[in-house]
């Protein structure tokens, strides 16, 4: 699998991020519920410093509910407020500006005793391409205008987008790059489309989802196509194909169509919430000792 990666971007990014910071209360966060751990920017808190910080578990429609709540308890567990979200239908959107609220609030009390009171709270949304973040925005402000496209950093004169009278977005949010440190976090950001398919081999995709789903919810797998799993997921993806009428002159299985068909579905959330990360144990346990 050969993936891309951009250090230079990340520069800029970097960069860009850091002047916005001078100008908000609060980050947020925003990561892909189903792989909370590979949409993650791992230098995001070295790059907010001691900034406070929300986290956004988006797209939960598409994620089991237990293993959510999970990520919320082990991200509380590291200090940061957390909650669940879907952009698409709002689902919780309305609870973000309470928990801002929450999150700073010693701050609001210490500048009231300054004397300054209703100032709106500013806040920076920071994630990886696809994750959601214009959606978020769209839907929080009631807006359709933060499209942005996969820019690095925050590019455009800085704006600001009005929630309510109390609490103001930056317009851009700010992209930041996922590590493609290790074949697991690669294959998670391919399954779920924050890395595009055009730089992907289709076929190899479609073969590592169907190994380790066959491991994680192998029946997801047979319900949705109504075949029996095999040991190989070559012959699986075939049974998926011929089951799809995938089927090329002399009773060949067209491969790629039926490796779209197959990642087209979990992306869509055709096969059911399907989370593929769950806080591991050692990290939650690493607060409570
Ligand atoms: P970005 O600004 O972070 O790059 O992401 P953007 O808002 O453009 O969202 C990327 C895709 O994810 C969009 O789908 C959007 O509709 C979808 N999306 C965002 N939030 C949610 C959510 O909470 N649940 C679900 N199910 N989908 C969400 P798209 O335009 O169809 O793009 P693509 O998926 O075809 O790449």
């Amino acid at each position: 699998m050969n993936i891309q990666w951009y250090p230079g971007h990340m520069v800029k990014s970097k960069r860009e991020i850091a002047e916005s910071l001078k100008l908000i209360d609060i980050v947020i966060e925003i990561l892909d519920a189903r792989i909370p751990e590979s949409s993650k920017n791992p230098e995001i808190d070295n790059i907010i410093g001691n900034k406070p910080k929300i986290v956004i578990l988006n797209k939960c429609d598409l994620a089991e509910d237990t293993v959510t709540y999970e990520w919320i308890k082990y991200f509380k567990s590291k200090g940061y407020n957390s909650i669940d979200v879907d952009s698409s239908t709002g689902k919780n959107i309305q609870k973000v500006y309470n928990i801002v609220k929450e999150t700073i609030k010693d701050k609001i009390e210490r500048q009231m005793e300054r004397g300054i009171i209703g100032r709106p709270i500013r806040a920076l949304i920071l994630g990886i391409p696809n994750v959601g973040k214009s959606t978020f925005i769209n839907k929080l402000t009631s807006k359709s205008s933060a499209k942005t496209g996969d820019k690095p950093g925050v590019t455009r004169s800085r704006q600001w987008i009005k929630v309510n009278s109390s609490f103001e977005l930056l317009d851009t949010p700010g992209i930041l790059w996922p590590k493609f440190d290790d074949k697991k976090t690669a294959l998670h950001l391919a399954f779920t489309r924050a890395i595009k398919d055009e730089v992907l081999d289709i076929e190899e995709l479609s073969f590592e989802f169907i190994k380790e789903i066959s491991q994680i919810k192998p029946n997801v797998i047979t319900e949705r196509y109504n075949i029996e799993l095999s040991d190989n997921p070559i012959e699986t993806i075939e049974r998926i194909g011929k089951k799809r009428g995938c089927v090329v002159s002399g009773g060949n299985i067209d491969i790629i169509r039926t490796s779209n068909i197959i990642l087209e579905d979990y992306r869509n959330g055709k096969m059911g919430k399907i989370s593929l990360e769950r806080p591991r144990k050692v990290d939650c346990n690493e607060n409570e000792r």
